[in-house]
């Protein structure tokens, strides 16, 4: 059973500064304080350890806030978008939890939750593109991330996200980095109860919804903002986009 609680959200906000004055991964992360995007320590630390420069393709701005394309009609999200979810699901991402992230493109997102739950932990990426499942593997590997890829509780397969990974659940976290029509089943029964999804729904009009699984199995969802993300879709579908 689902509940839907709220329907009430500020408008999104597109870009929080403009140009490209921030040319350090540590003022993107002051910025992202000063504007109270992110409020909580771990969400700072782990957004310093993880450098978004090694994850933006080479000759990109990597510290602006804004979107930007990353090949196969994808695109890496914006810091504010990255934070906001970092800060939603932080509850959610303690050492030895498991993290999915569908859509996991970049991968800067999936390091962030490999770092927060740890070794002991378990983290996901699922991304359909193969030449972006390899462009992220790279760029983790220059990462702080690294370790955790080498000795196996991080991992990153190419495949349709919209079943899940069930090899790991159930999880703790998950999260959704491109558009859904609708949510996919497979997400909520691949949450544990105590868990939470985050994922932008919508089509032209798009809503940042917060999942909720009770103890009982039933589930509350929420709407936190109005977003824009690439469509959750089919490789085909993506690929015939311009
Ligand atoms: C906004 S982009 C990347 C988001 C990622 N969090 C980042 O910032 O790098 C969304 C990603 O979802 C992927 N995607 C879309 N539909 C998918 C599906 N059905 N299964 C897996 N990945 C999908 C796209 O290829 C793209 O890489």
């Amino acid at each position: 059973m689902c509940r839907l609680i709220s329907t009430s959200f500020p408008l999104p906000q597109q870009q929080y500064w403009r140009g490209s004055s921030i040319n350090k991964n540590e003022g993107m992360v002051q910025h992202l304080q000063s504007f109270g995007i992110i409020k909580s320590k771990r969400v700072a630390e782990v957004m310093q350890t993880i450098d978004r420069g090694l994850f933006v393709p080479e000759g990109t701005t990597p510290y602006v806030d804004s979107p930007m394309q990353i090949g196969y009609n994808a695109t890496i999200s914006a810091p504010h978008m990255h934070a906001m979810c970092l800060e939603l699901l932080e509850s959610h991402l303690k050492p030895g939890m498991h993290a999915l992230d569908v859509g996991s493109g970049t991968g800067y997102l999936t390091a962030c939750f490999a770092v927060m739950v740890g070794a002991q932990g378990q983290t996901v990426g699922v991304e359909h593109i193969p030449e972006l499942a390899k462009f992220s593997i790279k760029n983790i590997e220059k990462s702080a991330a690294a370790p955790l890829l080498k000795e196996g509780s991080f991992s990153i397969h190419v495949a349709d996200g919209r079943q899940g990974w069930p090899e790991f659940a159930l999880y703790d976290a998950i999260h959704v980095g491109a558009a859904a029509p609708e949510i996919p089943p497979a997400l909520i029964e691949q949450l544990k109860p105590g868990g939470r999804l985050v994922i932008p729904v919508g089509t032209i009009s798009q809503e940042l919804k917060v999942v909720n699984k009770n103890a009982d199995g039933t589930v509350n969802i929420q709407s936190e903002t109005g977003v824009r993300y690439v469509p959750l879709t089919s490789r085909e579908a993506q690929l015939r986009e311009r």
